[in-house]
């Protein structure tokens, strides 16, 4: 696709006299031209191509009538309906937002307003694929009906730009006419919304009430539009397909019928000249008139290129510390990298001083969609690149806490998301505190906050919190059909959220055993965050469809409240899982495993892999589970629980299976294309994966610990925000064509160095690791005091004959009696119904 010619032409130069200032990075290149914001925008990957700032509230695009339209614009051939204001990306579910399109004609048939066409459904029009443009900041595209549209924004405010033909088909003097909708993109309107123009300046304004694309409740947004450009005509509203100057303000219901009515309001100009009409949407959650007051104050002159030039700086500022050696590189890698980054500050959106549910000078974030998916590497990726948002996304999240209640999991449009699994938050604040994110965060009030998940249990926990705190606190497991009278929510996925209120119960010990004074609480927790050995059944085998045996014994498996095993196919619910009546998400009658299997699920024990290498029958049989669950394809990368699989070779002492793995998804399954990406990229956790994975460091979300796998790049240089210093990661023989990605030796600061690991500190304190690259496995990272941190004992390691024996199934055994024994008071067999909560089947579809 074409680039914008100021950032590949000018600005590289501007860029390079700024990083030497800085003395950071001795780069000439422009980051911002290996942004690709198209990359996602079919084949579901549903991102938010347009322009918007890092974490902006205005996100301004061409909004398309896409069955899968959820990030605005699609390249999948839908036509155009509008150009609307705030948009979230990656997302499934409904489509978000998506508030108060505009939509230009050139004139309406027989001069008459009423020529126009109304509706979003009769006036989406086709575009030309190549006239499409969308680089940071910036957005732009020509209609069928040749109006050239262009757009840029700041935080609040869009600018757009729509030229015309100065004169029509016919050949008559043009007149154009742009609209504004009270139409979101999923059509959720509400009653009452209303909408005004100045009959005088042709100002808009109005508001609405929406429903939040995969929540409760409802929302109220506010615009404020104003023109510029060219001499007023006139201006009025319409309802549905009818237009009148006459009337100049209007309230319109949602209807029963055909719902939501269409409605709004329009502007005529005269004859504009080549430069076209501008038009500026402020927008807001308090007022129109706050609506109008963010516009006024950051698009004060319509100034469209000031506009553009200082989102683009907004942009290169947060990108532009992390720099490759782009020398042998094909620049498909580059674009790659580059627009993963770039996603990774889409979403979540700031909307601090936009928040009207409470008062408070804290920042408020909104878009955690949802913090199941952001939780494992989006949110550690910003915690190295961005430490000084991610402290504020903190602050915000601890004072949802104190204002709603609860930390979320999954929030959008102010609203509160249905919870997928465990009190994930709680892992984001671990990660932050354990890499020393402090700047103005409360962490006092931040493990009150964690604690409350793991102590109380809310009435609506499918909104908050975690359910089934009884059940978990005195038989250490969530029972499937539990019986749980004190709070409500979908009672299924017993395995997985076992697994997950496991490893939350593991981080809440940390950020308790860093914060001092809390040993009773590190005890507890961390002697809670062992449950996950009471669902593993030693005995339970594998076999697919076919009858034929996958040869693995040992698994999760559901429990009932009697202590009892349940029965879950551990194939159930995995990419091979063909089954049509599987079903995965949060419906009623979904499985024990939230989107995925037991299988995938097997691995999720982040804290103890040692131990769990000891269940499945020590390092040799846990690879060859693991290369079982890639090879067979029973886990797909474009879901968020696949993300760690990719590197827990390490733990088994294998890390250059890590990074071959690594290399079979890369670019396999996330291609620089518009349909590159394997799924929603859920905010920017797809990004976030690709920038780890490349840049040859993933995280362990929620522990001090990154996995070491020689980047994509000969080296790749990281200045931290927080301390100026610079970190870098050398490949030395850097192979592009990638045959030599095994590490061989390492050094790092100049010393040898083996643990195939390393720390947050080194991006803070700017270290230098040295890797040297073969084409075959080696022994580096392979011995046990090389492997990464857990909570168990390393167990049968350079032992290559240890294999899933009698030793192991012992041990499973004693440890599950061992916790019924903590529990001497267990709740009896109670036969529970299984609860037939609110159906949100609705909205849950896709995620
Ligand atoms: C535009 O691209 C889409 C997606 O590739 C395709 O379906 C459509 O036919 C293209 N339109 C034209 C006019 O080439
Ligand atoms: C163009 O001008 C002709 C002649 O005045 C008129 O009949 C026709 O309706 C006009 N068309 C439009 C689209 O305004
Ligand atoms: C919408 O306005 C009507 C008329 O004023 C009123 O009766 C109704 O309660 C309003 N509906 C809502 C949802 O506010
Ligand atoms: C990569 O290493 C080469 C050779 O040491 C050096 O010239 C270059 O500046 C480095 N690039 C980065 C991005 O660190
Ligand atoms: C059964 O299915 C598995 C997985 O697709 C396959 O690997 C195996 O070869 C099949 N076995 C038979 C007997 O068809
Ligand atoms: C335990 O509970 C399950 C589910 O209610 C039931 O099927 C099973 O028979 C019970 N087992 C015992 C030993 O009571
Ligand atoms: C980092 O550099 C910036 C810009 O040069 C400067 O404003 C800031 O004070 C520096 N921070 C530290 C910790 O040195
Ligand atoms: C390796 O494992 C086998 C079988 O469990 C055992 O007999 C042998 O002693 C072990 N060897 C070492 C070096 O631990
Ligand atoms: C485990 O090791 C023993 C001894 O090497 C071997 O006979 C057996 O087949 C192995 N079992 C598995 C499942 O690999």
């Amino acid at each position: 696709m074409l680039l914008d010619p100021l950032s590949t032409v000018l600005l590289p130069a501007l860029f390079g006299i700024a990083a030497a200032q800085n003395g950071k990075t001795d780069s000439t290149y422009d980051v911002l031209q290996y942004v690709d914001q198209l990359i996602g925008s079919s084949n579901g990957g549903n991102v938010f191509p347009g322009a918007t700032l890092p974490y902006g509230m205005a996100k301004a695009v061409a909004d398309t009538n896409s069955g899968s339209n959820q990030g605005g614009f699609t390249t999948d051939g839908s036509s155009i309906t509008g150009f609307s204001n705030m948009h979230d990306s990656g997302t499934g579910g409904s489509p978000s937002l998506g508030l108060f399109a505009l939509f230009p004609y050139a004139g309406c048939a027989g001069d008459d307003v009423d020529g126009c066409d109304y509706p979003k459904k009769t006036r989406a029009t086709s575009y030309d694929n190549s006239s499409v443009v969308a680089t940071p900041g910036y957005f732009a595209v020509t209609l069928a009906s040749g109006i050239e549209a262009d757009m840029t924004v700041a935080q609040h405010t869009s600018l757009f730009r729509f030229k015309f033909s100065v004169t029509d088909a016919a050949g008559n003097a043009s007149s154009p006419l742009i609209l504004m909708d009270l139409t979101d993109l999923s059509d959720s309107r509400q009653d009452n919304a209303t909408v005004s123009v100045d009959a005088g300046t042709g100002r808009i304004t109005g508001n609405a009430r929406f429903l939040p694309s995969f929540g409760s409740g409802t929302y109220v947004g506010y615009f404020c539009a104003d023109f510029s450009g060219a001499p007023l005509r006139d201006n009025g509203i319409f309802v549905n397909s009818r237009a009148s100057t006459d009337i100049k303000t209007l309230t319109i219901s949602r209807s029963i019928n055909g719902y939501p009515l269409p409605g709004g309001a329009f502007v005529r100009f005269q004859n504009p000249g080549e430069d076209g009409i501008l038009a500026r949407v402020g927008v807001s959650f308090i007022s129109s008139d706050q609506a109008c007051s963010n516009a006024e104050s950051e698009i004060p002159s319509f100034d469209f290129d000031a506009t553009h030039t200082a989102a683009e700086t907004a942009w290169r500022d947060k990108i532009s510390p992390i720099v490759v050696e782009t020398t042998g590189v094909d620049v498909s890698i580059l674009k790659n990298f580059y627009s993963g980054i770039y996603r990774t500050m889409v979403n979540p959106q700031d909307y601090s001083g936009e928040n009207p549910l409470w008062q408070s000078d804290e920042p408020y974030f909104d878009s955690f969609y949802c913090i199941w998916d952001l939780f494992r590497s989006q949110m550690p990726f910003l915690t190295i690149l961005d430490p000084a948002t991610v402290a504020r996304v903190v602050r915000s999240l601890i004072d949802t806490y104190s204002h709603e209640g609860w930390l979320p999991d999954c929030r959008m449009s102010l609203c509160k998301g249905y919870t997928q699994g465990g009190s994930n938050a709680d892992n984001i604040l671990a990660d932050a505190y354990l890499k020393g994110i402090s700047d103005g965060i409360d962490w006092k009030l931040g493990y009150e906050a964690v604690v409350n998940d793991a102590e109380n249990e809310p009435y609506d926990w499918s909104s908050e919190g975690r359910g089934g705190l009884d059940s978990w606190k005195a038989l250490g497991y969530i029972p499937v059909q539990d019986f749980d009278y004190k709070g409500f929510g979908t009672m299924t996925r017993s395995v997985s959220r076992t697994l997950e209120y496991n490893y939350n119960d593991f981080v809440i010990a940390q950020i308790g055993a860093g914060l001092g004074g809390l040993e009773g609480d590190v005890e507890k927790y961390t002697a809670r965050s062992g449950n996950w050995a009471n669902l593993f059944n030693p005995d339970q085998t594998s076999y697919f469809a076919n009858g034929s045996n996958t040869g693995f014994e040992g698994f999760f498996q559901p429990k009932y409240l009697n202590r009892t095993w349940g029965f879950q196919d551990p194939l159930k619910c995995s990419n091979v899982d063909e089954n049509p009546n599987s079903v995965c998400s949060l419906q009623n009658s979904g499985a024990e495993t939230f989107e995925s299997s037991i299988w995938e699920y097997s691995f999720f024990v982040p804290h103890d892999q040692a131990s769990l290498i000891t269940y499945f029958g020590g390092p040799a049989a846990f690879v060859e589970r693991l290369n079982f669950l890639h090879d067979q394809q029973i886990t797909y990368i474009g879901n968020e629980p696949a993300f760690l699989t990719v590197f827990q070779y390490h733990y088994a002492g294998r890390p250059a299976l890590s990074a071959l793995r690594s290399h079979y998804y890369i670019p396999a399954y996330f291609a620089p294309t518009d349909a590159g990406l394997p799924g929603n990229d859920d905010s920017g956790a797809m990004g976030s994966f690709l920038a780890f994975a490349m840049m040859g460091l993933f995280p362990n979300p929620g522990q001090n610990v990154y996995l070491i796998t020689p980047p994509y790049f000969e080296n790749v240089s990281i200045t931290s925000p927080l301390t100026n210093k610079t970190a870098t990661v050398r490949n030395v023989n850097f192979d592009p064509t990638y045959k030599n990605i095994y590490i061989q030796s390492a050094t790092l600061d100049g010393v040898p160095y083996t643990k195939n690991w390393i720390d947050h500190s080194f991006f803070t304190e700017g270290k230098e690791l040295i890797l040297t690259l073969g084409s075959t496995e080696s022994t580096w990272g392979t011995a046990v005091a090389d492997l990464p941190p857990s909570l168990g004992k390393y167990e049968g390691f350079g032992n290559s004959t240890t294999n899933s024996t009698s030793a192991y199934r012992k041990r499973a055994v004693r440890f599950t009696e061992h916790h019924d024994s903590i529990f001497p008071n267990a709740i009896p067999h109670l036969g529970a119904d299984e609860k037939t909560g609110a159906n949100y089947w609705a909205h849950a579809q896709g995620r």
